[in-house]
């Protein structure tokens, strides 16, 4: 897969726009479905991996065209851990992607991370295990370390901060997203120990993906909607149906970020 890292953009700290960009948008839980593009074609890419979580969809919003993957399927039925991350970023780099914005419904951990708080997070701890996590693992493609110092490119996470400050939208500046197994909730100790280990957000599919798209040198941010609190934060367990409640009134916010910060990396030249 050594064609995964033919690409003019870097993804580390002094990343440039690539002289072509390319966006791509992985909508994650609630948002499955894009409203109000104008949709041009479908595609079904197969890859060396298999195949992705679904079609991929290429639109246009504003004259800035896009593509749009619904991570856990179009009918939302991929659970966080069968999720087939590699063919996913792989779809994507063959389409000639160059930037994505993903979109992560989390749990929050800092104190100033509550339901309906927007996340644009800088750092990622991985608790994920037997996840296919890597292009270069010696077996699809050559044994290769990737630096990972950073895993949020600088230029996207700022695309999506401008975006919502564009938007009129309150959005946190940094934040360590912990990535779990799930597809279960945390026990509250669990908590406790992703608190103790820095985590400020609890999500379970921020990885492997940052680090695939990494190593394909796509420049790859999050920005994550924070659904309900970490178990064992309130007095009541966690409720799906107080989710549904969040997310549906979350997404909204989150589209108009995300069509924002697709304007300012298609047109913001000087960025
Ligand atoms: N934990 C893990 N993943 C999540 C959560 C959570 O509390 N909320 C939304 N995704």
């Amino acid at each position: 897969m050594g064609d995964l890292r033919n690409n003019t953009g870097t993804s580390q700290g002094k990343t440039q726009l690539s002289p072509e960009v390319r966006v791509a948008m992985i909508g994650g839980t609630g948002l499955s479905e894009f409203e109000g593009v104008d949709w041009l074609s479908t595609h079904y890419p197969e890859t060396p991996f298999g195949k992705p979580s679904g079609p991929i969809k290429e639109g246009c919003y504003d004259g800035n065209r896009f593509f749009f993957l619904a991570r856990h399927g179009s009918d939302h039925s991929l659970a966080p851990h069968k999720i087939n991350y590699r063919a996913n970023i792989a779809a994507l780099k063959a389409l000639g992607v160059t930037h994505i914005l993903a979109v992560n419904a989390v749990g929050g951990l800092a104190p100033s991370m509550g339901p309906h708080t927007l996340v644009i997070p800088d750092q990622v701890i991985d608790y994920t295990v037997a996840r296919e996590s890597s292009f270069y693992d010696g077996v699809a493609g050559p044994l290769d370390h990737i630096d990972f110092t950073d895993p949020y490119d600088p230029i996207v996470r700022e695309a999506l901060l401008l975006a919502a400050d564009k938007c009129g939208l309150a959005c946190e500046d940094g934040g360590v997203y912990g990535c779990t197994q799930g597809p279960r909730l945390e026990t509250a100790a669990e908590v406790r120990r992703l608190k103790k280990d820095g985590c400020d957000l609890v999500g379970m599919t921020g990885m492997p993906e940052a680090c695939l798209a990494r190593e394909a040198q796509l420049q790859y941010g999050s920005i994550c909607a924070v659904v309900n609190w970490g178990a064992g934060l309130t007095d009541s367990p966690i409720s799906m149906e107080e989710i549904g409640e969040v997310v549906a009134l979350g997404m909204n916010n989150v589209r108009a970020i995300l069509v924002a910060a697709l304007a300012v990396l298609m047109n913001d030249s000087g960025h």
